[in-house]
């Protein structure tokens, strides 16, 4: 009997990418990709730790499938796998009160999941198999990416910075780099299967440091590389720290063709005593120069970025020094955060946490003011035409199309589904807070 699959995915881009090669190896083993979860006989959830909702989220999904998985046993297949598998109380939790899960995997050996199946199925075993370090990194592994004209690609794995609100060291590991032969061979083998835009993917890219075969590449090296590859229309990364945003990156903005003039940039906070107490390694003054500095390069640079509230000891005054610093950058997008306490981190145990009737005021303030910003910055591109990379039927309503500007703006327009894929011209419409919509031209 052939055995159908469903991955759900919690979480940022890297779990979505882990994903995506979850399913490359299992369809590579014959396994069929199920449209649906109620479909599927075997279910994987991939987790997400990095905010204790999303903790909370994943144990409700989990119990959901207890009573499936009682009344079909052995043909019913149940994984976990990603950050959350990283964190010993989870596995604890997970064996006391959720003992019929039977294959849990954890983020540095994503690789085996095909064998644990195996063995699953052949030694009538649960499975549990949690690296506590990444290893080599490994390459060559399928994928099966959610678009054909866009991928993302791995470049760094881990992180070195220790934010102190921050589980993702723990969870993910220190910062490896891929080679960069590695990379370029894979974006070339991307262009040849029709990707047309590539997303550059790591917690930190502008760390990177790969050794190549001529010696140390940094990023900035990198991204120029890329731009040369035949087939490649569109460059983007995803995410960046400030602290080692470089002078020789922003050149590229200048140098570079197909570089998209997008660039999230985390500021987390705007006061530089919260900065400093979250180990960011920037201060205000900083940040904001670096931001005059993308805009120097090109005034319509498109500058999202992330932002957490309610930090350990954040004061009023320091509320109102991230709202300043949002009114004076004029992001065109931000995520926002409530402050989650993650077990093992250093704020975690700072004794002055704030109450979450302070949190939640301050993040509505903050999100009024945000989104007031973004919905100006959107209502600046009406009556401009922009090229989109159309990713075919919008999400929302199947009658239209939407896709991407250069600078990350979501437009949706009417035309032939046929465009998915292709660069088209859209005129500019209309405009709402978080998308634009527009006419083919
Ligand atoms: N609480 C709230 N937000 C967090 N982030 C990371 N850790 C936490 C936490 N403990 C946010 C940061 C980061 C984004 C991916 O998630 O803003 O940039
Ligand atoms: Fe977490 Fe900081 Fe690393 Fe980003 S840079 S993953 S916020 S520790």
């Amino acid at each position: 009997m052939s055995k159908t699959f469903f991955i759900q995915t919690f979480g940022c881009q890297m779990n979505e990418h882990d994903s995506e090669i979850m399913a490359g190896m299992l369809i590579e083993k014959g396994y069929e990709p199920a449209k649906e979860r109620k479909d599927a006989n075997i279910v994987i959830f991939n987790t997400c730790s990095i905010r204790d909702n999303a903790d909370k989220r994943f144990f409700g999904t989990l119990g959901q499938l207890k009573k499936k998985k009682i009344a079909e046993g052995e043909n019913f297949t149940v994984c976990v796998s990603g950050c959350m598998m990283q964190q010993q109380h989870v596995i604890d939790t997970l064996k006391a009160k959720y003992p019929w899960v039977d294959v849990i995997l954890g983020t540095h050996n994503i690789h085996e999941l095909p064998t644990l199946l195996d063995n699953l199925y052949n030694e009538k075993e649960k499975q549990l198999s949690v690296w506590p370090e990444g290893g080599d990194i490994v390459e060559g592994l399928p994928s099966k990416r959610l678009y054909k004209h866009k991928a993302y690609v791995n470049i760094t794995f881990g992180c070195n910075n220790f934010c102190a609100y921050c589980i993702v060291p723990y969870t993910r590991g220190r910062e490896r780099s891929r080679c960069p032969e590695d990379i370029l061979a894979e974006i070339k083998r991307l262009a040849d299967d029709g990707v047309r835009e590539v997303m550059l993917l790591g917690q930190n890219v502008n760390s990177y440091k790969g050794q190549g075969k001529d010696g140390l590449w940094d990023f900035s090296d990198l991204v120029r590389a890329v731009n040369d590859i035949e087939g490649i229309e569109r460059i983007r990364f995803m995410t960046s720290h400030p602290k080692d945003l470089s002078d020789k990156l922003i050149d590229c903005f200048r140098d570079c063709s197909k570089l998209c003039h997008y660039f999230h940039l985390p500021v987390q906070a705007g006061s530089d005593d919260v900065l400093k107490r979250m180990n960011r390694r920037y201060d205000r003054a900083r940040y904001l120069e670096l931001v005059r500095k993308l805009r120097e390069v090109d005034p319509d640079m498109a500058i999202s970025t992330d932002i957490i509230v309610g930090f350990p000891g954040e004061t009023e005054e320091d509320f109102q020094d991230t709202l300043d610093l949002c009114d004076e950058v004029g992001y065109d997008s931000a995520f926002t955060f409530l402050y989650s306490k993650r077990k093992g981190t250093p704020a975690a145990i700072a004794e002055d946490q704030i109450p979450d009737e302070i949190k939640h005021e301050r993040f509505n303030r903050l999100c009024d003011s945000i989104n007031s910003v973004s919905q100006a910055k959107n209502a600046a591109y009406v009556g401009r035409t922009v090229t989109v990379l159309c990713d075919g039927p919008s999400r929302r309503n199947s009658h239209k199309l939407s896709g991407r500007t250069d600078t990350f703006k979501l437009v949706n327009f009417t035309g032939d589904p046929e465009l998915q894929g292709k660069l088209v011209k859209v005129r500019i419409t209309s405009s709402n807070t978080f998308s634009l919509e527009g006419e083919l031209v």
